[in-house]
């Protein structure tokens, strides 16, 4: 028996369900709730309210930083992993020739905002995945003496495949290229190491159990001391002129260069206390335990004979386990209705994924197989 890291209770409306579907959406702690009581109250107080907000966000950030095993001066809260990779897409400054190294079955947005470059002359170089798994090496021959970035997930949202990203950021180091990594399907449930990529971004509404409006951004200084934000705003510097000599003003130092106004600091309160409650258990903890109960998964799906798509190593894997399915759709509402809760995506990928994370248990998994094989046998229709 594989008990929980979190017990169900502390979390809304999971006691009496599988919830087998993080990496979609997390459900959420009971704790958030007096988090937005306090959000609300500190939004409230007038003029000391914005200093409320700002030491919540910068108790946020430094457990960011933490996690990701940085410095604080370098991560910042954008509202949207989206925002930040369009940060780069923009910010960099683009010749006609330059290229863009991304992966097939990778998460749209970590692909779509570069295909706006393509009328400025910017190639997309697209590394196909051989049975669903992206090799790192065949990341590395892509780049060659144009390549600008390579943008790639920790964690395949799609497959479930965790890459080698020492190794990557190592190849990638020896070519001018800037190492873009999406670590949304990493964070909070696999260990972490944001300093082997130049970029890191991550949404908070899944495995770092906060919600929508806020994403981490990090920005490795030391590597792209010069890089600038594509927008502005009066967050985004240090001082200005004022009235007197508008036009005159300096950058902030830090990440805070990428956050042009206000941000979502109600989110911001949801995340701080998500990560307060995370820090509380061992990166390698989790990291072990949602090993080991996907081990469960994929057992029992491996022995029902579809299709998995995810690695068996433990090294090559997160919180993930996808696997192909010809009905999504009806088995969703079949599991759903026995409170089974996978991620189908609405059908439109063709697989299932199924994530374990800190509140679930051996007794999901075991409930997540049955209801698998009652839809199986429902399938098979009267027998003649
Ligand atoms: C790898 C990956 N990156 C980013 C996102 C979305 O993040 P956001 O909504 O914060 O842009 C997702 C959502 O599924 C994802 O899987």
């Amino acid at each position: 028996m594989i008990r929980p890291l979190i017990p169900k209770s502390d979390f809304i409306g999971i006691d009496n369900i599988a919830h087998l579907a993080v990496g979609g959406e997390a459900p959420m702690l009971c704790s958030h709730m007096d988090v937005m009581a306090q959000f609300m109250k500190d939004k409230s107080a007038g003029a000391p309210s914005r200093d409320l907000q700002a030491h919540t966000m910068e108790s946020a950030r430094q457990k960011c930083a933490d996690l990701l095993k940085v410095s604080c001066e370098e991560i910042t809260l954008l509202s949207s992993a989206t925002e930040g990779i369009n940060n780069i897409a923009y910010g960099l400054e683009w010749n006609p020739g330059d290229n863009v190294v991304v992966a097939d079955v990778e998460f749209p947005s970590d692909i779509l905002p570069w295909t706006k470059l393509s009328k400025r002359g910017v190639e997309i170089r697209v590394v196909r995945h051989k049975n669903w798994i992206v090799e790192e090496q065949d990341v590395l021959d892509q780049i060659d003496d144009n390549t600008r970035v390579v943008a790639i997930s920790q964690v395949s949202m799609f497959t479930g495949q965790q890459i080698d990203v020492a190794m990557l950021s190592k190849g990638i180091r020896q070519t001018n290229a800037l190492f873009l990594l999406d670590i949304t399907h990493a964070a909070g449930v696999v260990p972490v190491d944001a300093t082997y990529a130049d970029i890191a971004v991550s949404s908070c509404y899944k495995w770092l159990l906060g919600t929508h409006g806020t994403a981490i951004f990090y920005w490795n200084k030391a590597r792209l001391p010069d890089l600038e934000p594509p927008f502005l705003g009066w967050r985004s510097v240090k001082h200005s002129g004022g009235w007197k000599d508008p036009l005159n003003f300096s950058l902030r130092d830090t990440a805070d260069r990428f956050l042009p106004a206000n941000p979502s600091y109600a989110s911001i309160y949801i995340l701080n206390n998500a990560l307060k409650v995370l820090a509380e258990i061992s990166e390698h903890r989790i990291h072990q335990h949602t090993l080991a109960l996907s081990s469960l998964v994929r057992a029992g799906i491996e022995e029902m004979g579809f299709e998995l798509m995810t690695p068996v190593e433990d090294h090559r894997r997160g919180g993930n386990t996808c696997f192909i399915h010809p009905d999504i759709p009806s088995l969703e509402q079949y599991l759903g209705e026995k409170n089974v809760q996978i991620w189908g995506s609405y059908g439109r990928l063709g697989r299932v994924r199924v994530s374990t994370h800190v509140y679930n248990d051996s007794q999901d998994v075991d409930r997540f197989i049955s209801a698998m094989h009652q839809y199986l046998t429902s399938q098979e229709g009267p027998k003649t």
